[in-house]
This record gives structure tokens, C-alpha cells and sequence, in this order.
């Protein structure tokens, strides 16, 4: 990222590469943790990412070609599917409704998007 010049800028992330998310709740409890591994020749269609979540005790919930996960990131597709932290990039309300419809979104990602408004993806 520091070599292309921060993480907009990155098109190609090397074999190898690994990304890390561990994910909280208002309560600042660890609720879940989602990775993304670059493996050569894994899935050409989807830049080679095995995708990965786990619950809080490291249980393995979903692995590999994930549809649903893919299905969000392309919206990257030009950053290799991963995306830059809010605020520097943030969800359209529609995109979030559309994936988790029953999920109510966080006030504060809410808050960013409206004062952030050119830094959500289109
Ligand atoms: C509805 C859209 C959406 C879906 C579905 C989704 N993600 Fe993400 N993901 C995001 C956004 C937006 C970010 C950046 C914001 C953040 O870090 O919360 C992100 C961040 C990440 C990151 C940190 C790297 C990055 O791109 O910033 C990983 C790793 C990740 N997601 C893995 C997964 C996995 C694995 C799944 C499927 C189990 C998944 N995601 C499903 C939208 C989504």
C-alpha cells in the first residue's frame, strides 16, 4: 500500500496477501472476524481472494468462493476488492439494506455517510 501510494491507489495485491478484519459491536465485543488470503490461481474471476469469516471462538463460518461476500467487494474491483476504511470509503444505505435486510445499520456509519457523502462507492 505505502509503494502505490496509499490504498485507493492499490490494482493488484500479491499472492500471499492477507487482510485481517475483526469485527465489534456498540459494546466494543469482539463479534466476528472476516479474512481475505490471496492464492494464485484460486478463482482467476474473482482476483484469486479465498474468503473467510469466523465467529468469535475462531469457528469457521463460511470459507473459500464466497458469493456473498464477492458480490459486496466488486464493488472495489478497481482496489482488488478491498476496500479503503470508513470514512475514506463508506456503503450506500441501499447497498446495506440489500445484503442485510434485517440488520439494522450502525447510527455512527449512518452519521459518517452523511458527512461524508463524496466518499461513498458507487
Ligand atoms: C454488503 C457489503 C459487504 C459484504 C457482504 C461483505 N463485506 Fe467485507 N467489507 C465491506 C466494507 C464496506 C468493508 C470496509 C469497511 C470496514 O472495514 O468495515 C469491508 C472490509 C472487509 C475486510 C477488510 C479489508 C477491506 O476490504 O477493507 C475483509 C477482510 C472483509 N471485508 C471480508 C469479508 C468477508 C470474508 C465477507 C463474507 C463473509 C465479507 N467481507 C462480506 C463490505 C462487505
Amino acid at each position: 500500500m505505502e509503494k502505490a501510494g496509499g490504498i485507493l491507489k492499490v490494482t493488484r495485491y500479491s499472492n500471499s496477501s492477507l487482510v485481517i478484519k475483526e469485527n465489534y459491536n456498540a459494546h466494543k465485543q469482539l463479534v466476528g472476524v472476516t479474512a481475505m488470503l490471496k492464492a494464485a490461481k484460486f478463482d482467476p474471476s474473482d482476483r484469486n481472494w479465498i474468503m473467510a469469516a469466523y465467529d468469535p471462538t475462531g469457528k469457521v463460518l463460511a470459507y473459500g468462493k464466497v458469493g456473498s461476500c464477492i458480490a459486496c467487494h466488486v464493488l472495489v474491483r478497481h482496489q482488488d476488492l478491498v476496500f479503503a476504511p470508513p470514512p475514506t470509503q463508506l456503503l450506500p444505505i441501499t447497498t446495506w439494506k440489500a445484503f442485510f435486510s434485517k440488520q439494522e445499520m450502525n447510527p455512527a456509519y449512518v452519521a459518517l455517510i452523511h458527512k461524508h457523502p463524496e466518499a461513498v462507492v458507487q
